[in-house]
């Protein structure tokens, strides 16, 4: 059976207020009975996620976060673990989110971010992309850096729910017309699925679901996913708009 595609709303800081969250996902739980061969998931910030999680409980989507500690317990002030993340509904976290990384997050540390949810048993969403398009193709080396830094020494056995989420960062928070063009991003998941391939076995990486993310709207999603060649989308600002995350989720059924 072919797997179903994955549509992930990461809200960032876009929702602020507990009373917006709850009402957003109360709304999302009413308008949604069921998906088509799509399976829907959300990250609201921490603090969020508790409420979110809770009222979507009876729904299909579930609940994660967008990072978690390199550390699995202790001193670590204005950390959260993946076991407090856990048990307060996570199902998975974005690991190493370009955001993140800009604000500091490194290959080192996004591995042991890795190491802590897989230790939880959060699925993570492992983030890779590069910040500007080299004509010379240097990007495919970062990208190579990116996920061999991270993956080539988790035990290959671990890795079974892990999914790769490719976001340009050049994309990201701008419109669709700014969106990478679905022929390139073909190009893009042959490349990261081939490098998954040397690290894991062939079939192994065939499971790994690659989302794409940047500039996703109702406009561009369907296309991505049908002529990109990925097995999801990873959505930002229009994940924080109901009407339009809605939109994207009718779109991207099949
Ligand atoms: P936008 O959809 O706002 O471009 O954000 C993409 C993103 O960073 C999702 O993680």
């Amino acid at each position: 059976m072919a797997r179903k595609r994955l549509i992930v709303g990461n809200w960032k800081m876009y929702v602020e207020s507990p009373e917006e969250a709850h009402a957003f996902a109360l709304a999302l739980r009413r308008r949604v009975r069921g998906f088509k061969g799509l399976e829907v998931w959300l990250a609201p910030p921490h603090p969020l996620l508790p409420d979110v999680s809770h009222v979507l409980e009876s729904s299909p989507v579930r609940v994660g976060a967008q990072t978690v500690s390199a550390h699995s317990d202790g001193a670590h002030t204005g950390e959260v673990s993946a076991k407090t993340l856990k048990k307060v509904g996570a199902l998975f976290t974005l690991i190493g989110h370009s955001e993140r990384r800009i604000a500091g997050d490194t290959n080192e540390l996004v591995r042991a971010q890795l190491e802590r949810a897989l230790e939880a048993g959060l699925v993570p969403i492992f983030c890779i992309g590069e910040r500007e398009r080299e004509t010379d193709g240097e990007h495919f080396e970062l990208l190579e850096a990116q996920l061999t830094s991270a993956l080539s020494t988790i035990p290959k056995n671990t890795l079974k729910k892990l999914v790769v989420a490719y976001e340009p960062v050049w994309a990201i928070g701008k419109h669709a017309a700014d969106a990478m063009q679905p022929s390139e991003l073909q190009e893009m998941v042959i490349f990261i699925r081939k490098i998954l391939a040397d690290m894991l076995d062939r079939a192994a990486a065939l499971r790994v679901p690659i989302l794409y993310g940047g500039a996703v709207e109702p406009q561009n999603a369907a296309s991505l996913i049908t002529e990109g060649g990925v097995g999801g989308l990873l959505v930002g600002h229009s994940s924080a708009e109901l009407d339009q995350f809605l939109e994207i989720i009718k779109a991207t059924q099949n």
